[in-house]
């Protein structure tokens, strides 16, 4: 336990929003499903699972999500992405929804006073503030998966920096049902990282 204390901070460390990555070295399938799995298993508010990952490694599709970031070059120079997207259909009344409830083994009595609470804590809120919850859960994933390629050597920059109407376009998914979140590229730096600069401890914390 103390080394994996030691060296879970180690990586927090080591892990960098890489902002170029070494085009030639490709991310074996092992290593992308283990990445996929970290995100897979991440926490989310009612175990809903907002999230759904589209997998780019096309190297057209990945020039053309590029212009639509800023010409950051992280997009072309990684191994592959994951768009990240949030789902909308998560009102009481989805299918989704339900199917989530059933898939943990809740029926009867259970699963009625269950989603009554789902219903009141979500039902009365605009679409929008719904999907800006959505999305606040697949920033968990994002930063599981993060770190999760860290510990096994990879390197991945999150990109938030993009015009979203272009890369709506440009990506084939049910815009009813999701909103592009992030963008997570995932490769290895070619560069050394900086220096993490961080505020201290001390300015972070309100102690009541
Ligand atoms: C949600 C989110 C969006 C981000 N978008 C971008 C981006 O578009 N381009 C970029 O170069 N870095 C982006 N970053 C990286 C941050 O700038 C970076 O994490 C921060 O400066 C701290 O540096 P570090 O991650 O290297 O420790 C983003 C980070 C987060 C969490």
């Amino acid at each position: 336990m103390l080394n994996l204390r030691q060296e879970f901070l180690e990586l927090m460390h080591e892990r960098h929003a890489c902002k170029i990555f070494d085009r030639d070295r490709k991310i074996s399938s092992e290593d992308r499903d283990y990445i996929l799995e970290v995100g897979r298993l991440s926490a989310s508010s009612f175990g809903m699972e907002h999230w759904k990952f589209l997998i780019i490694d096309n190297p057209e599709i990945k020039e053309r999500v590029q212009e639509a970031c800023w010409n950051q070059p992280q997009i072309t120079t990684s191994s592959f992405l994951v768009v990240i997207l949030a789902r909308k259909d998560m009102r009481s009344s989805s299918q989704y929804v339900l199917n989530r409830f059933m898939a943990r083994g809740l029926e009867g009595e259970a699963l009625s006073s269950y989603i009554e609470k789902y219903s009141n804590f979500i039902d009365a809120r605009r679409d929008d503030e719904i999907t800006f919850w959505s999305k606040q859960q697949t920033y968990i994933a994002m930063a599981n998966m993060m770190n999760g390629a860290m510990a096994i050597g990879i390197d991945s920059c999150p990109i938030e920096g993009f015009e979203k109407n272009r890369v709506n376009e440009i990506l084939n998914f049910d815009k009813e049902k999701f909103e592009l979140s992030v963008i997570l590229p995932f490769g290895y730096r070619i560069n050394p990282k900086k220096e993490k600069n961080r505020q201290d401890i001390k300015e972070l914390l309100i102690t009541l």
